[in-house]
């Protein structure tokens, strides 16, 4: 008992330079995780950080202890950000839903993205980047914390376009800031939890009025009897950029006669079920077919060739078109 609480005396005195060797220690234990970021741009700390034991957020930052921020992500396949502007213009609007002011232009913080990216080395992976309202008093109200923040990490992976088909099952969603890419993911992640213990890859939720809405973190898109893609409105959903891009570049297979239309509208779960292909989109996917819905086969259970085509689409885009920024790496 008494080195016990000899023990947590001694943890709460350490000093700065014993903290920061015990997380040097933690990440060099887990040097194996893919996952680890490369580099963090913090506004906090007013630069750009490679060492992960330092890549923190301050406990009293309205985001950590309130769930008071947004976020976004952009690609980066090949040392190119892919689509960062459409990223970077939802984040604003999220911010502006949730109250938060951004501490800088949005010309610097484009500046920044790139930069991390830049300063990280990783030429494939994505950067995710939060606007919170800052470090503050603890208290729920964001009146005491004076200043907003940003904050962006570079996340290396080696993800490569989707061939296989997944499974999927029904949820109901939750309507909760829909529109809003907030910070407070809970109900997103029980809900692929859920999915996973299911044997699935991702929930499509269903919303009150039996439409179909998306996915914790893809939209859907579908396939019907007569060949028309739709994609369900985007007005109580997140503005997917894939989802939209995939709206861009689908006419295409209108006119070479594969598809008979391209509509945004809202589909019934019944309706969708019917569906000749189904699929998830999303960066890093950026289609990914589903061949299982609530154990019946969608399509036959097999992957169909207008998804694949309208994902070769979609990944020829990522990899040569017009929307992808160049990373001026050292
Ligand atoms: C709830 C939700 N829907 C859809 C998407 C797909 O959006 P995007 O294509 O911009 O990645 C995401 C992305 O994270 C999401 O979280």
């Amino acid at each position: 008992m008494g080195s016990y609480v000899q023990g947590i005396l001694y943890m709460l005195y350490w000093h700065a330079s014993s903290v920061l060797q015990k997380l040097q220690e933690k990440w060099r234990g887990n040097n194996t995780s893919p996952a680890a970021a490369a580099a963090m741009y913090s506004s906090v700390v007013g630069g750009i950080i490679l060492d992960p034991a330092m890549m923190a957020l301050p406990i009293d930052d309205h985001m950590v202890h309130r769930g008071h921020g947004v976020f976004d992500t952009a690609m980066l396949l090949d040392g190119c950000l892919y689509e960062l502007d459409p990223h970077l213009d939802r984040f604003l609007r999220s911010a502006a839903r949730a109250r938060i002011a951004s501490p800088f232009p949005r010309d610097t913080l484009r500046r920044i993205l790139i930069q991390t990216t830049a300063a990280s080395g990783c030429r494939r992976g994505s950067i995710r980047y939060w606007l919170s309202a800052g470090p503050g008093d603890f208290l729920l109200s964001p009146r005491g914390c004076p200043s907003p923040a940003f904050y962006a990490v570079v996340i290396p992976a080696e993800y490569e376009q989707c061939r296989e088909g997944v499974r999927a099952v029904t949820a109901t969603k939750p309507p909760l800031f829909a529109t809003t890419k907030n910070v407070n993911y809970l109900p997103n992640a029980l809900s692929i939890m859920d999915a996973e213990d299911r044997g699935a890859f991702a929930a499509v939720w269903v919303d009150d009025r039996g439409f179909v809405a998306e996915g914790p973190m893809v939209n859907v898109a579908f396939v019907t009897p007569d060949r028309e893609l739709v994609l369900p409105e985007f007005d109580r959903i997140l503005s997917g950029c894939t989802a939209r891009r995939l709206l861009a570049l689908a006419p295409k297979l209108v006119e070479d006669g594969r598809l008979t239309a391209v509509t945004p509208r809202n589909i019934t779960a019944d309706q969708a079920k019917r569906s000749l292909e189904m699929a998830f989109v999303g960066s890093g996917l950026p289609v990914l077919p589903i061949v299982e819905w609530d154990d019946k086969p969608i399509g036959g259970g097999k992957v169909g060739e207008l998804m694949l085509a309208l994902s070769d689409l979609l990944w020829e885009d990522m990899k040569s078109g017009p929307d992808r920024i160049a990373v001026p790496y050292n």
